[in-house]
Parts: structure tokens; sequence; C-alpha cells
């Protein structure tokens, strides 16, 4: 029988063998997991509305992503697909060129981790323009090597003590409109943010010596900040005329996240290149860049891949995740949560001075908490009270922002209303109490 003992030996552990960089935002150890439910080494059930921070969109431990997992690994882990090559490579990569938005020839490529996809996107960006520079976005995150932090605007925990940064990369002001860094206000604004690109590649940097924009359709840790409705068709239109390659980052809010496959879709907006990674392959593994075929096509033999690039197991995984969305029609099901959550949030917002915004696409919401609606003074340690009391409740909760004030939900899509009405009951709590104690 597990104790509290058993956490605290586990505790002891962490800190003693383990650096304190990669930070921990529950002091919980897993013992199991399944659909939207965590347990922990004492026996205590969580509602996870963290999901493995947004990979767990088909859940946790679902049967049919286990038995893929279990049947490759009987077949083979591991031939390297440099030296023997493997059907489930092709086959992912032919489905997700068929699901992924843009209408053209593409190509798919297979990595590990997130921050791995966007360093290869970039790879593949200045190869085939012969350009140098990338431009992104205020509030972006990108990664934690040293391309994706360079990439990154969020200095504390991501970039201090971290330089010198990778050269040539660029930043424009971010799609926020609730802080809008320009002082205008939407959509009188006819999106200046959009026109801001233009702008940049007139007075800062040359359209020829600029080979990407990169930007997340909707800004995850930044806030979960959603651009106005037109703002990618003006940015995807202004690199399109100054061969600029744009790519689009759907590492969090793709596979049914915002209700659709992929966010950008809401946008009607073609990127040229598509990162993706965390829900891809539910926990396991894997990312991946897909988009123009001629764009990753161009890098000579050899200059792209890597060991573990596009392992066999996890693009099962992958495989039986998107069997799932089809089986399951996860997608009709991300909408009506989607729904369910933003009807409740803003009944909150009626009730509760301390949201300042709610904000979001599908289900991909978050709740930016300010101690004061006119001055919208950021709320940081009331938003990790937030998250503190829902943790006592039984609900593992996180947070993001920029400024650390927001309330992100990044629900496995296959939670029960039950489980799902449990978790709300749950955060209603602890955002009432955070709010009496700030009013
Ligand atoms: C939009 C976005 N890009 C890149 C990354 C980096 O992914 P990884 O942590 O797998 O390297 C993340 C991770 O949170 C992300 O949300």
């Amino acid at each position: 029988m597990s104790t509290r003992e058993t956490t605290d030996r586990l505790s002891r552990q962490r800190t003693r063998l383990v650096p304190r960089g990669p930070y921990n935002s529950t002091p919980l150890f897993a013992e199991t997991a399944f659909g939207a439910v965590v347990k922990d080494v004492e026996g205590r059930s969580f509602i996870d509305f963290a999901g493995g921070i947004g990979t767990m969109n088909v859940g946790h431990s679902h049967p049919k992503v286990v038995a893929a997992i279990r049947d490759q690994a009987e077949k083979y882990t591991h031939t390297c697909f440099h030296v023997v090559m493997y059907g489930p490579y092709l086959e992912l990569a032919d489905r997700i060129c068929r699901l992924t938005p843009g209408n053209y020839d593409k190509m798919a490529l297979w990595l590990n981790s997130g921050a791995e996809a966007v360093e290869n996107a970039v790879k593949a960006a200045r190869y085939f323009t012969g350009r140098p520079a990338v431009i992104a976005l205020d509030h972006a995150f990108h990664g934690r090597t040293l391309l994706g932090m360079s990439l990154t605007a969020k200095v504390r925990p991501y970039k201090r003590g971290f330089g010198p940064f990778a050269p040539e990369v660029y930043r424009i002001p971010a799609p926020y409109c609730y802080r809008c860094s320009l002082g205008l206000e939407y959509p009188g604004c006819s999106t200046a943010c959009a026109e801001a690109l233009s702008l940049f590649l007139k007075t800062q940097l040359s359209a020829e010596d600029t080979a990407a924009f990169i930007a997340e359709p909707v800004l995850g840790e930044g806030g979960f900040i959603v651009p106005p409705k037109d703002y990618f068709q003006k940015v995807a239109s202004i690199c399109r005329e100054n061969g600029i390659v744009f790519i689009a980052d759907e590492i969090q809010s793709g596979f049914g996240r915002t209700g659709r496959m992929f966010a950008l879709e809401h946008f009607e907006a073609e990127p040229d290149l598509i990162t993706v990674a965390k829900s891809l392959a539910a926990g396991m593994p894997l990312s991946g860049v897909i988009g123009r075929k001629e764009i990753l096509d161009a890098p000579h033999v050899g200059g792209l891949g890597g060991t573990f690039s596009g392992n066999p197991v996890s693009l099962r995984a992958a495989l039986a995740v998107l069997d799932i969305f089809e089986e399951e029609d996860l997608l009709a099901r991300a909408r009506i949560l989607g729904q369910r959550l933003r009807e409740r949030f803003d009944e909150w917002a009626e009730r509760y001075q301390i949201i300042g915004q709610v904000r979001g696409l599908g289900p991909m919401i978050g709740l930016e908490l300010v101690k004061n609606r006119g001055t919208k003074e950021p709320a940081v340690e009331e938003t990790a009270r937030v998250v503190r009391l829902a943790l006592e409740k039984g609900l593992i909760l996180i947070s993001c922002g920029t400024f650390g004030n927001v309330v992100r939900t990044l629900v496995p899509l296959v939670v029960s209303d039950e489980q799902l009405e449990q978790g709300l009951a749950v955060m209603e709590e602890a955002i009432a109490e955070a709010d009496r104690e700030a009013g």
C-alpha cells in the first residue's frame, strides 16, 4: 500500500538526483493514468485538465494506442530510418499530408520533440530560400533548444542566463488584443499588428534576408492568445509576396485542441510548413514538419534526420491517434467541450472580477486573471493560488502567460461529462476563493 511516505521518498530522490531545471507544476508522482484521470502513488485520483501539457487529446493510455505500441514493440522498436526503413513512417506521412491545411504537394519529416521540429522547419526554410533570418512574435514559445529559446519571447524561465542566443532572430508585436502593444482596438485597428510585418520588412530587415516567419495559430505558453480572424491571411499574404516561408507552429494547438484538426483552419490561411508534436502520438515522443514538397525536399541528402527521428513505436501510436479521431469523432466532441467550457467561463467572468478575459478556440481556453479590470494588473500570485487550490481539491490545472496570470484548459477530449463537471466545480471553487481574497 502506497502512502504519503512513498511521495516523500520519491521527492527526496528527485531533489537529490535530478537538477532543479526541469520544473514540476505539481508534487505528484503518477501510478496510473486513464482517460482524463491520473492516480498518484498514494492512490489519490485527480481529474486532469493539463493533459501532459496538451499531449493527451485522446486521453491517457487509450486502449488503441496501448495496443499499437505493444504490437509494434513485439515486431521491432528501432532500426533507425537512416539504416533500415519501415512502413509506419510513410503511412503516417501519407495520412498527415492529407489532413494538414494547404492545397499543394506535401511531404512530411518525422522527429522527436517539438523544439526539434521547429529547428528543422527553420533549417528547411533557410536552405530553400538561401536566406538567414527568422521573424517570430512577442509572447511566442517555440521550445528550449538554442534556436527554440531564441525564438521564444519569455525571459523567465526560458532565456535568462542561457545566452548568447542564436543569431538572425527578429521579433514583431503579437496579435494580443487584450494588451495591444500598439494601443489599438480590434476591429478599428484594421489588424495593424499584421501590417507590422510589412513595416518591419521596410524599416528593420530586408525581405531578401528573411527565410521564415513563424507563429503559433493560438499562442500557447504566451497566454492562450487568439489572433483576430483576418490576422493569418494578412501575414501569409505578406510572406507570399516576399518569398518568406510561413511556418505555423501547431505543436500545442493541433490535433483537435481548438475543435478543428489544426487551429489555422479557423483562420482560413495557408501555411507553407506546419510543426506538430504533443498530442500527435499521445505522449510518445514524436514530432514532425509537414508542408510544401519543394521546401522540405530542398536540403541535401543527410542534412535532415537523426538517430531516433521517427521512431516506429511512436509512429504506430500516432497512427492509432488518427484512427481514434475518426472512430470516436473526437473533433465533434472537442467542439461540444469548447462550447460547454466557454459558456461556463463566460458565466464566471460575470461573477468573478478577477477574470479579466476569457479567450480561446474550441476547448483551448484561457482565463486571464487580473487584480483590477481597469488597470489589467496581472494577478500572478492569485493565479498560482488557483492552481494550488485546485490540486488540493483533486484537479490538475496549469497556468501560462508571459505574466504568469492565465489559467489554461488542456483537458483530454475523451473526458466524460461527469468528470468535466467535477473538474469545473473544483475550478470554480478555486477561482471564487482567489476572487474573494483579491477583492
Ligand atoms: C507552440 C510550441 N512550440 C514548441 C514547443 C516545444 O515542444 P517540446 O517541449 O516538445 O520541445 C511547445 C511546447 O510546449 C509549444 O507549445
